[in-house]
Order: structure tokens, then C-alpha cells, then sequence
């Protein structure tokens, strides 16, 4: 604390994002990253941007990268926008539509993110209560005063809510934006983005963080009607024109285009997902059924904290929320069959103990 910094900085409760440990001997399965490297055009793409362009300024348009996101969900480039990972998409998004005064609406198990990001614009918020199965109640985000955000695939609940369930959100928010985050819809049934065309007021918000590989290159993009692009374009550019740097212009261009690779890649996660799945069942254990790249599981026969405890002495990082409603829960990233296989063993060895 300082007696220089304005008087809402004290206030703040910053987000807490999972550990990152450099220890190569830990299997990291906390931050729902991608097990796998990203595509090696994409590091082709990056070391040639790198030797021949770092000393010009990106383009602080996007052009290129937009154009190439458009293509891939059936939009012109006007309706697409890129920023410094989602979270930098997520923030500017608060700031460019939702205000002081007019409640915002999410439900009260969700990305953590939000409540921070609310905090700093100072926003009103009405937290709404998941069901007991926890899924997200539509009608609980009608009507909204300020707006509406909520991730699908919820996180860390990992439910998925059907796209007829996203519209009738919208048609009951007719004044208000509905930003839909898709963080992990790559590896659910199906994107939002199909919707844009027909809801002006709809946004849908994604990262290459997850199902790209490329949590460290910090991308993510935001798509809907070109007068939202535009707003969020306008206060982007009062802030800094240039977040997307060069290696990570070049990077993700690739991503989108190797389309070979991201498919072989998102599909043996959802296959080792179910199998994983299947054998906590096996195990007693109670898990949501997930369409993202991790589980949330309560376990059997030892407590959720306990077990994420002794994993971590075992050398397994995985994610638990001491919260309300979640404290029986673990949250679980979807490594390699052989890295979800090793911490089967490691789970049987704790509880048989
Ligand atoms: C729901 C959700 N949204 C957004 C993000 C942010 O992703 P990134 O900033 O890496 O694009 C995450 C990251 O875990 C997330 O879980």
C-alpha cells in the first residue's frame, strides 16, 4: 500500500492465477493447458517472423489475423477482434459495455476472473445461483439490467449449455450484450459464433490458450456484430495499439491454418478425457460430465482437499477451490493418457494408503 496509488487500487482483490511451477518433474495439471506443443508450422512461422521483422512494429490492425479467424467461423474480418490473450479481450469487453449502475448478471460458480474485473470498473453485479446439478439456469440470466457474461463450457463446472438455451438468453436480453466465453469450446459440441448474424447483441469470446496450444503466446479474439469489433477496437486503441506483438501475429495465423494438427490434437484430449472419466467413475468418484479440457470431481472416500494435498507431494499439481458449493471438488486438467494414467495410480496409492 502507498499513499500515492488512487484509493480504488487498495480495494482491489486481484485474480490469483494457478501456480506455475518451472520444476519439469511436477505434471502440471492446474491451468488447463494443452498437453501438447502447438503446431511445428506455428513455431516455423514464429522463428521467421523472429529473424527477419522483430525491429517493425506489428500491425496494431490485425488484419491478416482477423481476416484468417473470420474465414474459419463464416465472418468478415470487421466482426472479429484480437487481443493479448482472452483475459486481455475479457477486461476490455467489461470496459467497452457494461457501466457503473446497471447490475451485470453471472452465475455464482464461474470464471474468477469476472468478480475482479467488476471490482476494478467498480460495477454492480447480481451473481446468480447454478442449479444443484450445477448447470446454469437460462432464465436466471434473463432480463438483465447491465448485461449478461457466462463461459460455455462453464468453468470450473465444465457443463456446456446448448446452443438453443444461449438464444433464448439473447432474445430475453434484447437491449442488453450477451458475452458468451468460449475459452474451451473446442472441445465442446458447438461454438455461439453461429448465432452472430442473427444477434446484434451477442459476443463470443476466445483463446488459443487451450485447444491451440499456445497459452504462452498470449492470443485470444472476440467476434460479433461489427459494432461491438468497433467499440472494443476504440478502446483498445486508447489504451495500446499494439498488444499483439509480431511472434504472436505470426504464430496464430498458423494455428488457424494448420487445421490437421489442431483436429488430431483436440480429439485424442476428448478421448483421453472420457477415458479418464470413466475410470473416476470406476473409482466412486462423482464427475461432471465435462465438455472441456478438464474434469471437476468430487472424490470418493477421501476429502477433495486432502487428496489435492498429498498429489501435490506426490508431484501432481491439479486445482482446488476452497469455495462455497465446490469444496468437495477438484478441478483436473486433461494431460496425456500416459500423464492422466500416472495420476490414476497416484490417487489408488493415496486412498489405499
Ligand atoms: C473461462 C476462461 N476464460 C478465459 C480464460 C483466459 O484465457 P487466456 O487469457 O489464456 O486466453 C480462462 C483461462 O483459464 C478461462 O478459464
Amino acid at each position: 500500500m502507498s499513499r500515492f496509488w488512487n484509493p480504488l487500487i487498495e480495494q482491489l482483490e486481484p485474480y490469483i492465477p494457478g501456480e506455475q511451477l518451472d520444476d519439469s518433474s511436477i505434471i502440471k495439471l492446474n491451468t488447463n493447458e494443452n498437453p501438447f506443443p502447438p503446431s511445428p508450422n506455428v513455431i516455423a512461422a514464429i522463428e521467421e517472423e523472429a529473424r527477419t521483422k522483430l525491429q517493425l512494429y506489428p500491425s496494431p490492425a490485425v488484419d491478416n489475423l482477423r481476416e484468417e479467424i473470420g474465414g474459419c467461423y463464416g465472418l468478415k474480418k470487421e466482426q472479429v477482434f484480437i487481443g493479448n490473450g482472452s483475459d486481455e479481450v475479457l477486461a476490455l469487453s467489461f470496459m467497452t459495455f457494461f457501466e457503473p449502475g446497471k447490475a451485470i448478471k453471472y452465475p455464482d460458480i464461474t470464471y474468477s476472473f469476472y468478480p475482479v474485473y467488476a471490482k476494478l470498473y467498480q460495477l454492480d453485479v447480481e451473481e446468480v445461483a447454478l442449479e444443484d446439478d450445477f448447470t446454469i439456469s437460462p432464465p436466471s440470466l434473463f432480463n438483465a439490467e447491465g448485461g449478461v457474461i457466462f463461459p460455455n463450457p462453464n468453468a470450473p463446472t465444465s457443463l456446456y449449455m446448448e446452443l438453443e438455451a444461449i438464444e433464448e438468453i439473447l432474445k430475453n436480453n434484447p437491449d442488453q450484450i450477451v458475452i458468451v466465453d468460449e475459452a474451451y469450446v473446442d472441445f465442446a459440441k458447438a461454438s455461439a459464433a453461429s448465432l452472430i448474424d442473427s444477434y446484434p447483441n451477442l459476443l463470443v469470446i476466445q483463446t488459443l490458450s487451450k485447444s491451440r496450444s499456445l497459452a504462452g503466446l498470449r492470443v485470444g479474439m472476440a467476434m460479433g456484430h461489427k459494432d461491438l469489433i468497433d467499440g472494443l477496437t476504440r478502446v483498445k486503441d486508447s489504451f495500446n495499439s499494439y498488444t499483439i506483438d509480431r511472434l504472436a501475429i505470426a504464430g496464430a495465423m498458423e494455428a488457424f491454418r494448420d487445421t490437421a494438427y489442431f483436429e488430431k490434437t483436440r480429439n485424442e484430449i476428448i478421448k483421453t478425457r472420457e477415458y479418464f472419466r470413466q475410470e473416476l467413475e470406476k473409482r466412486d468418484f462423482h464427475v461432471l460430465p465435462s465438455q472441456a479440457n478438464f474434469v471437476l470431481a468430487s472424490p470418493a472416500g477421501i476429502e477433495a482437499e486432502k487428496l489435492f494435498m498429498e498429489l501435490k507431494q506426490a508431484g501432481f499439481l491439479i486445482r482446488y477451490f476452497n469455495k462455497p458449493k465446490l469444496e468437495n471438488y477438484l478441478r483436473i486438467s486433461i494431460g496425456t493418457k500416459e500423464q492422466m494414467t500416472k495420476l490414476l495410480h497416484a490417487i489408488d496409492y493415496i486412498i489405499e494408503k
